[in-house]
């Protein structure tokens, strides 16, 4: 069982990746095999709408999406975490989503069907937002609904500023942690 954990967020040790990493712990201890991928250390333009993948469903743009594209495909569930930037998720994330072009060419032109996984959402945000994480949410959902992944539900940490701050708070960590678990418990 693989579950894949994506980081949106350009702060390592950040609070995005602190809760990723609990939940990706709690998975691994579940059982499942865990990859970790830091959107912002990876190499990827924005779609360039070039229309190379519009007849066989393929990306022709070769930079690091062609790993992340491979990691998500074998990956059983994935967890996806993003930091709450101007309202929304952190662009490192908007630009992955918009490279999934090809995939809805693959499932709304090409007719192609896959098997669905499952998928969970973790966001962190500064001030007391509600908008802003449904905002995001609902980004997350048409991500996974063009990747046939099923949405299994969010945790939203609102009023988490400072780099790290997330670490004290006991309650949030055990929860993510507990998730990890579940998503992996529920994969098996
Ligand atoms: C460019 C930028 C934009 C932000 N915009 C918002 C915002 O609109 N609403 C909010 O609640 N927090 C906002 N924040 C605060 C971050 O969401 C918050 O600091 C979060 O804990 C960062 O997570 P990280 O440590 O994983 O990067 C913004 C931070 C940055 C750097």
């Amino acid at each position: 069982m693989k579950i894949v954990g994506i980081s949106a967020s350009p702060r390592r040790q950040g609070n995005t990746e602190f809760l990723l990493d609990k939940a990706l712990e709690g998975a691994q201890t579940a059982g499942a095999e865990i990859t970790k991928i830091v959107l912002n250390e990876c190499c990827y333009s924005p779609c360039q709408e070039c229309g190379g993948c519009d007849n066989s469903g393929i990306c022709t743009v070769m930079d690091d999406m062609t790993d992340i594209y491979r990691q998500i495909d074998v990956a059983d569930a994935i967890i996806v975490a993003s930091p709450i930037f101007f309202g929304s998720i952190a662009a490192q994330l908007k630009m992955m989503i918009d490279r999934y072009q090809c995939y809805w060419i693959r499932k709304y032109i090409l007719k192609r069907t896959r098997e669905k996984r499952k998928g969970f959402f973790i966001c962190v945000g500064g001030q007391n937002r509600q908008d802003f994480f449904q905002n995001a949410e609902k980004l997350v959902r048409i991500f996974f609904a063009n990747i046939d992944v099923i949405y299994t539900g969010a945790l939203f940490y609102p009023g988490i500023n400072d780099k790290g701050k997330i670490q004290e708070y006991a309650g949030a960590l055990k929860e993510a942690y507990e998730r990890g678990e579940n998503i992996a418990r529920d994969v098996e």
